[in-house]
């Protein structure tokens, strides 16, 4: 089966968080299913500089206010479709933000225009290139299906994953000139949202079928809770929302192997973690306190409930734990963790910024890799985490409720526990899941045992791209392959 991937980031070209990692582990996990996936992404400095090979294989001399080129690529072990337009894609900064912190004022434009070649690929505009399936990611990608379903036929399905319902690229009528939509899209209301342009509505509404990253996510989603307005609408697609939990890159994210470690080990070794944890605390400036050390390596925003834990900070330097962060994002949540490691020297570290090593170094060095979000469509990190012996500590929401069994006494005595996990996501809750977190961590037998079970549990992509290959298959009218 053909599959082009499209997505607006791609590890190890560019990444700003989660989405990245997926979509540059899918190709790779889904070879083994029968499943050719491309990658289709934007031109950006990074992507275009990482090219080993490139072909032009389209020419678009006019092509939303500029010229552009798709060429045809490999780099670093992936195959792809790029978007060459430099008048959108050339440019510094993040894939979404100018160097002022802003979003770039034509991000409309921008992603319209990646969602367009994929259905110039989905018509077959490439001479021996044609996809039976077009994936689709995020809001950056929302318009594929509605160009494929409205631009001309092309019996090419269409599939669309939810990596985060909180970013839903909303825009004002006024771009609809500039998009090559057909007009019947605008008058079926199969763009429309809230009296304006929704990307990420439109695919909800116009995809073959839709996925989302976690079962739970899948059903948080059909709330008001958590919907953030398409809740109706998924709810009336139900049938065709799946949730499919993300795995993990198993090989870049091994502690047995992983460069980025003072002291490599495994699951029969895990003392080797000391030696880890040593290189952080040197590099966090914190004291050896007999407390566990709590890491957060992340986004700094709302929805990891960062504000939450800079609340129960104080409680969890009095209790003799010493926690590092390393992350950027709201000013406010940064100016907060500075002023924390500030006032507790020795005892909390902060790292500013985006540092792929130095996460590494922290999955393979700290006790407790800490999650409090809000919400959490999948969530990466604590699998690291559990891959890594760095226990996590969780709020049971999304994904993160999916891949985390709370250490009850129930679950610690049967052996399955492999992480903390509290609810309902307040401060209050946080402030008494770090407190239950260090009681465990004084057991070292029982904290031992949680690690392990954690380091053998699996966090790989196979079962999910099994269930990604047969989602392609039904689609399809194949037959979905035996499994036993
Ligand atoms: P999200 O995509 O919502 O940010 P995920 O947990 O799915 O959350 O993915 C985050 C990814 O970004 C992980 O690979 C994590 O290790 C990485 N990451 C986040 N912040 C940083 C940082 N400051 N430095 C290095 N890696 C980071
Ligand atoms: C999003 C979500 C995160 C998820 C990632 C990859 O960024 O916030 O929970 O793990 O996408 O699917």
């Amino acid at each position: 089966i053909e599959v082009v991937s499209v997505t607006s980031e791609l590890y190890p070209l560019v990444k700003t968080g989660g989405l990245a990692d997926v979509a540059g582990a899918l190709p790779g996990a889904l070879a083994s299913e029968g499943v050719r996936m491309r990658t289709l992404v934007p031109g950006y400095p990074a992507v275009t500089a990482a090219l080993e090979t490139a072909e032009i294989v389209l020419d678009m001399p006019d092509y939303f206010g500029g010229t552009a080129r798709l060429l045809s690529g490999e780099a670093k072990g992936l195959s792809l479709f790029v978007l060459d337009a430099p008048h959108l894609f050339l440019r510094p900064g993040s894939p979404y933000l100018g160097t002022d912190g802003r979003d770039w004022p034509d991000n409309a434009r921008r992603f319209a225009a990646l969602s367009y070649a994929a259905y110039e690929l989905a018509r077959g505009a490439v001479a021996g290139y044609r996809p039976a399936i077009v994936h689709g990611h995020d809001w950056q990608a929302g318009l594929v299906p509605a160009y494929i379903a409205y631009n001309a036929p092309t019996g090419v399905k269409t599939v669309h994953t939810v990596h985060n319902i909180a970013f839903q690229g909303q825009f004002g009528w006024d771009i609809f000139h500039d998009l090559r939509m057909d007009f019947r899209a605008a008058s079926d209301g199969a763009i429309e949202y809230f009296g304006g342009i929704g990307y990420l509505k439109s695919a909800l509404q116009n995809a073959d079928a839709i996925t989302t990253v976690s079962p739970t996510y899948a059903r948080e989603i059909m709330t008001p809770e958590y919907g953030m307005g398409l809740e109706g609408l998924l709810r009336s697609r139900s049938g065709d929302l799946h949730g499919i939990i993300n795995g993990i890159d198993i090989d870049a994210w091994n502690p047995a192997t992983d460069p980025a470690l003072r002291q490599v080990y495994d699951a029969t070794a895990i003392e080797g973690r000391a030696a880890n944890a040593a290189a952080l605390r040197e590099r966090f400036r914190l004291d050896h306190t007999p407390g566990p050390l709590f890491a957060v390596v992340s986004r700094l925003t709302w929805q990891k409930g960062m504000d939450m834990l800079l609340e129960a900070v104080d409680g969890l330097v009095m209790q003799g734990a010493t926690l590092c962060v390393l992350g950027s994002g709201d000013p406010v949540l940064e100016a907060g963790f500075a002023d924390a490691a500030l006032r507790y020297p020795g005892r909390v570290g902060f790292v500013r910024g985006y540092d792929e090593q130095l996460s590494h170094l922290i999955q393979g060095g700290a006790d407790v890799m800490l999650v409090p979000s809000r919400f959490e469509p999948c969530g990466l990190t604590q699998l690291y985490g559990l891959r890594y012996g760095c226990v996590p500590l969780v709020a049971r929401v999304g994904g993160l409720a999916d891949t985390v069994i709370d250490a009850n006494l129930a679950a610690v005595e049967a052996g399955v526990a492999t992480g903390i996990v509290f609810s309902p996501a307040t401060a209050e809750a946080l402030s008494d899941a770090i407190t239950r977190t260090i009681g465990l961590h004084r057991d070292q037998k029982i904290w031992q045992k949680i690690q392990r079970r954690g380091m053998v549990s699996d966090v790989s992509w196979a079962t999910s791209a099994r269930h990604y290959a047969d989602l392609y298959r039904r689609l399809l009218g194949l037959e979905a392959h035996e499994h036993t």
